[in-house]
């Protein structure tokens, strides 16, 4: 919830007369402005990181005579059981649209993953590890036109046509909450293209992404050894406009995917295009490259970053594979795609199945290495019994 959303429902609490916002961690200047009588504080505040600011606030209430009380946490509340049910609760296109704002706002790096269809929409959604105490799962998930063609045995040249990845991508939002942001490959025509962003805005997508070509798609990764045309920053603009006066809400991003550097064009020509594009109205903008290390992209995001109009910059490591979160981070990085991964993690498993399988003649061999329980995959999806 934005902070708007939760002031809204303390304030409808009975016996709050007023709240005051708090824009640091600290919360000793408010402390000083107010001067109160009483800070109540759940008490798992004593031990662990905020010990110290409990120590702190101590300190500056005894100033005026004001005490600490601490109130004992509620037993029994676990967020994971919380976040269970809230999954369970669904989630709205309204809402769902506006997480990803939310997470630019809040978190250093939005982590998204790919998926291609409804179980691995599950995958993306549940998959979560704890490090450190902290649980860490993926933020959203992208609609890779790739991995959503090749689900499909088709090539990635914009042969689905928005039907076809409309319906996966409604299997998609049947599963989960996450935030979503859809590959729209060059957006198609203008005309087609306003037509795109209303689906998916009515939809709860909270972005698409529109790459700066033009002709038949073809995959970026193939870079110039096929045929590719980067469209002109004129008529690229123009869509972005287009895009945006489609757009009903605030909360729906379009952002302009540069291909200079995929294209071998330049480093001041994918700068030159990020202006362009930002000046046209573009929500952020995404840098693609497929050199194997990270540095042609870390080189664009110095320049990127010195733009007086920056906004949200999305990168796919999918070449430069090696480059760390952390990095990506120092790097002004917002938002990181795993654009293929778990497609290409699952092909080489069903081709190791199947190869066990016939080289076997039974399927045993296949069933103790490489599949999971036939009970756990009859009851994998919630209301199957
Ligand atoms: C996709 O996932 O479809 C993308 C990223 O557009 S890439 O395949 O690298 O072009
Ligand atoms: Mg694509």
């Amino acid at each position: 919830m934005s902070f708007e959303q939760r002031k809204v429902i303390v304030e409808n609490v009975k016996g709050v007369d007023e709240v005051i916002a708090q824009e640091t961690l600290d919360y000793v200047p408010n402390l000083l402005k107010i001067k109160p009588d009483y800070v109540l504080h759940g008490d798992d505040w004593k031990t662990g990181v905020q010990a110290s600011t409990r120590a702190r606030i101590l300190e500056v209430m005894k100033e005026w005579g004001g005490k600490v009380i601490d109130i004992p946490y509620t037993k029994g509340i676990s967020s994971t059981k919380l976040n269970s049910i809230l999954k369970e609760v669904g989630t709205t296109p309204e809402i769902r649209s506006y997480r990803l704002k939310r997470l630019l706002d809040s978190k250093d790096l939005v982590v998204i993953s790919e998926a291609h269809n409804g179980l691995c929409g599950l995958i993306v959604e549940n998959t979560f590890v704890e490090q450190n105490g902290k649980k860490i799962e993926f933020d959203g998930i992208w609609i890779s036109s790739l991995t959503q063609s090749a689900a499909c045995a088709r090539p990635d040249i914009g042969y689905l046509d928005t039907t076809s990845r409309m319906a996966a991508l409604n299997d998609i939002l049947e599963v989960t909450t996450k935030p979503i942001i859809y590959d729209g490959d060059n957006g198609g025509p203008v005309e087609h293209f306003v037509f795109t962003v209303k689906t998916l805005e009515r939809l709860g997508v909270s972005a698409v992404i529109i790459e700066d070509k033009i002709g038949l798609k073809k995959n970026s990764l193939f870079g110039n050894q096929v045929v590719q045309n980067q469209d002109n920053i004129e008529d690229f603009c123009k869509k972005i406009i287009a895009g945006k006066h489609a757009q009903i809400t605030q909360n729906f991003m379009i952002i302009a995917r540069i291909e200079s550097l995929i294209l071998e064009k330049g480093m001041d020509d994918a700068i030159l295009r990020a202006k362009a594009y930002l000046d046209a109205g573009a929500d952020g903008i995404m840098i693609h490259s497929r050199k194997e290390t990270f540095d042609e992209v870390k080189q664009f995001c110095k320049l990127y970053n010195q733009l007086p109009n920056r906004k949200p910059l999305v990168v796919v490591p999918s070449s430069y594979c090696d480059v760390y979160e952390k990095e990506l981070i120092e790097n002004g990085v917002n938002i990181v795609i795993y654009a293929n991964h778990l497609l290409r993690s699952a092909y080489p498993a069903m081709v190791n199945t199947a190869k066990s399988i016939l080289e076997n003649h039974r399927s045993k061999e296949a069933s103790d290495k490489y599949c999971m329980k036939i009970k756990d995959i009859i009851t994998l999806i919630p209301g199957a019994k």
